[in-house]
């Protein structure tokens, strides 16, 4: 049997479908949700209805264009976790409909290793073993990929995620969510060395990014009490700097890694890797070091189906399928 797969993502904020045949993604249909902009994070039971109310018409399309007919698809997969449960329970009850309908089997599908998969879609892709350092809002971790389903979490963040001190940084300035993208926008116009912040780092390989969230909210304090139009004057600058502190941090766990594993084949995955800030300096690493460098296409970069499409694959080559009582997991680990 060929692997002809329908994937399933739902497990924050993006609904979205893809269809793979034989390892090669047809299409990647996503629906964001604009419905949380106005809360400045995403508000899980809204997350949820909206996934229902887009999920028919998103895996409709996925179907359609992909010209696949549903009884030649051999498995259908979907996003076991990590995520938030309301919005997984979305994808989950969905494939297993599908699953029970076709009479064909399911395959889970773990989001973070996904995340990392995301590099076998296109070419050039990476040799194993690699380092992956995947940055998202819900997750920042280094990984040693020592094959396609075998994956070591050699460094992760204790508190907060990257993105997620992208998204509050943001919105302690006024910006809407998804903050991150907003302020590489800005970022790109300022000068990245006017302003500096403490360093709040972890021993070892892992990160910590709550420390900076509290000091850049005291540095603002401070500055509007003195003028209370600084962040307006001052935004881009602002910007490009926090950006190349966070940055440093990413990276300064990435350089230790590479040279504790001897690895030379860096790879960057998940919503914070699509940073263009985070893009150059890893480049500019990369001649330093001798490094061999891959960033995914942006689109597989923040949350998609493709990436869990192109995991399932792989999964189905080597006949892991899943039974019908699964459930979803919102703290699933790399590895389980
Ligand atoms: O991987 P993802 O789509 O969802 C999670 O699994 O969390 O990542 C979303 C995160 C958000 O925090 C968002 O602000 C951040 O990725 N992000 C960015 C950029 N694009 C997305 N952060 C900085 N710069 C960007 N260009
Ligand atoms: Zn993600």
């Amino acid at each position: 049997m060929h692997p002809v797969i329908l994937a399933i993502e739902s497990s924050c904020d993006e609904t979205s479908a893809s269809v793979i045949v034989h390892g090669k993604v047809l299409n990647n249909v996503i629906a964001s949700q604009t419905v949380h902009h106005k809360y400045g994070g995403v508000v899980p039971e809204l997350a949820s209805r909206a996934h229902q109310q887009h999920i028919l018409d998103v895996v409709n399309e996925a179907m359609t264009t992909s010209g696949i007919i549903p009884t030649s698809l051999t498995a259908i997969a979907f996003t076991k976790g990590p995520g938030l449960m309301g919005s997984l329970l979305v994808g989950v009850s969905f494939a297993k409909g599908m699953a029970l309908a076709l009479g064909v089997p399911l395959i889970e599908v773990n989001h973070m290793e996904a995340h990392v998969l995301a590099h076998f879609i296109d070419d050039p892709k990476p040799a194993f073993p690699f380092l992956c350092l995947t940055v998202s809002g819900g997750h920042t971790q280094l990984v040693k990929v020592n094959d396609y389903l075998d994956m070591e979490v050699i460094g992760q963040t204790h508190d907060d995620a990257v993105g997620e001190a992208f998204d509050k940084a943001a919105k302690i300035m006024g910006l809407p969510y998804p903050g991150g993208p907003l302020i590489d926008q800005y970022a790109k116009e300022g000068n990245p060395k006017v302003y500096s912040f403490p360093d709040t780092a972890m021993q070892g390989l892992n990160f910590s990014f709550s420390g900076i969230k509290t000091a850049f909210l005291y540095f603002l304090r401070d500055r509007l009490a003195e003028d209370p139009a600084f962040i307006e004057k001052n935004r881009n600058d602002i910007c490009a700097s926090l950006q190349l502190h966070l940055i440093t941090m990413l990276m300064q766990k990435l350089k230790r890694a590479a040279s504790e594993t001897g690895i030379k084949q860096i790879a960057i995955a998940g919503g914070v890797a699509a940073n263009s800030g985070l893009r150059s300096v890893i480049c500019e690493a990369a001649e330093k070091y001798r490094w061999e460098v891959f960033i995914p296409d942006f689109q597989y970069c923040t949350d998609n189906a493709a990436m869990i499409a192109i995991a399932a694959h792989y999964k189905f080559l080597q006949g892991k399928f899943t039974t019908l009582d699964v459930a979803p997991m919102a703290n699933l680990s790399i590895g389980l």
